[in-house]
């Protein structure tokens, strides 16, 4: 097993990750059980695939633990759900010292994780991440929340999760399309903090049945609890991990939801940052090629063609925006990144061109 820690003072915690983890989860939980009621939060597909096998093995080995599930996909962060999982917990019998676990992409972590931060004001909650980009971004750091009609994620809290428990082997069944959008943040880390891994990669992505997932997933994780210890409340140095996000939400929402994965827009909207960073300079027009066939490399859906101006209003809508002006996260040399405000609407729409 590897492991390694994210350091936030008393809400440090683990991140383990090892091939079959989930067959031996009863031995890893075994210490964090005080007799407490457990409860598995996942999505019915999930339990069918692994779920059932690890609530049994917890059950034979002393665990009080039931199971909720969530719908698929991004309906199920929602209050409607939110507050039915409320109630089942209940029912169920929790109380303050009760634990969840979340088994699932970031959709069953972040409304997992949400009920946790507020359920009877807070109870433990450990990350156990089924899809590639759960692994490598959404179960670690502590984001959890839903959306409303309004927006996504507007409502929810930064509440650090127990542990991450990391299963690789979980992947084989997570579809193709899900896989490679996880490999879209995973250059994502590359490119913003460290060189030599996005040139790894961009080599395994020249024989990607053989992608070496174990190391991508442990290199990525290690990435993002450094930063995260730094910058729990992102306030500084951890809102450079939304490189490539401002476009890539504006492409979720102007495509509309479900149309297009998170990660396919973020590995989008990196190739139009990666333009920009270049324009302004801050990297060679050889680094921004290292970019651009590191994420061409990457089998990603055909966009439609997109009419930068339609995109526009979604780009000035991102929250990052603050007090009217917008803080773009750019590469200062490849592997590392910096936000500046000196990025204009036109060189937005500029960038665009490299989409079509
Ligand atoms: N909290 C954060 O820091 C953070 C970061 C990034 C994204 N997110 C959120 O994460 C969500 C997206 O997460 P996602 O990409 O993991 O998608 P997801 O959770 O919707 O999972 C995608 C699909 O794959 C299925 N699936 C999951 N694991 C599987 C497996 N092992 N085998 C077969 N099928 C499997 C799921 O049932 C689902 O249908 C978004 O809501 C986004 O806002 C949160
Ligand atoms: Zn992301």
């Amino acid at each position: 097993m590897k492991s390694f820690q994210v350091n936030l003072g008393n809400r440090s915690y683990s991140i383990d990750i090892m091939p079959g983890m989930i067959k031996k989860c009863p031995l890893v939980l075994n210490e964090h059980n005080n007799g407490q009621k457990w409860i598995i939060i996942s999505q019915h597909n999930l339990m069918e695939f692994f779920g059932f096998d690890f609530l049994k093995e917890l059950k034979n080995n002393k665990f009080d633990i039931d199971f909720i599930t969530l719908p698929n996909g991004e309906a199920a962060k929602s209050i409607n759900e939110y507050s039915r999982i409320i109630s089942q917990m209940i029912e169920y019998g929790c109380d303050r010292k009760s634990s969840i676990i979340c088994l699932g992409g970031g959709v069953v972590g972040d409304v997992g994780g949400f009920v946790a931060s507020s359920f009877m004001r807070g109870i433990d909650y450990f990350q156990m991440p089924t899809t590639l980009l759960a692994m490598v971004d959404s179960s670690i750091g502590g984001k959890t929340g839903i959306n409303v009609s309004q927006g996504k994620n507007l409502v929810g809290a930064i509440y650090q999760p127990k542990r991450v428990l990391i299963d690789p082997a979980l992947l084989e069944s997570l579809p193709k399309e899900e896989v490679n959008a996880g490999i879209g943040e995973i250059i994502k880390y590359g490119a913003i903090w460290d060189k030599k891994f996005l040139v790894e990669v961009r080599s395994w992505l020249n024989d990607i049945n053989n992608f070496p997932f174990d190391r991508a997933i442990y290199t990525s994780c290690k990435i993002k609890a450094q930063i995260v210890s730094e910058d729990e409340n992102e306030n500084g140095i951890r809102r450079i991990l939304n490189f490539g996000h401002t476009i890539g939400h504006a492409l979720e929402s102007h495509l509309g939801y479900g149309k297009i994965r998170h990660g396919e827009a973020v590995a989008f909207g990196m190739k139009c940052s990666g333009y920009i960073s270049e324009r302004l300079n801050l990297i060679t027009k050889d680094e921004l090629l290292t970019l651009l066939s590191t994420i061409d490399n990457l089998p990603l859906p055909q966009l439609p063609h997109i009419n930068a101006n339609d995109l526009l209003p979604f780009i000035k809508n991102d929250k990052k925006g603050e007090k009217g002006k917008l803080n773009f996260v750019v590469l200062d040399n490849i592997g590392n990144a910096k936000t500046t405000t000196k990025v204009d609407e036109d060189l937005i729409l500029e960038s665009l061109k490299v989409l079509n």
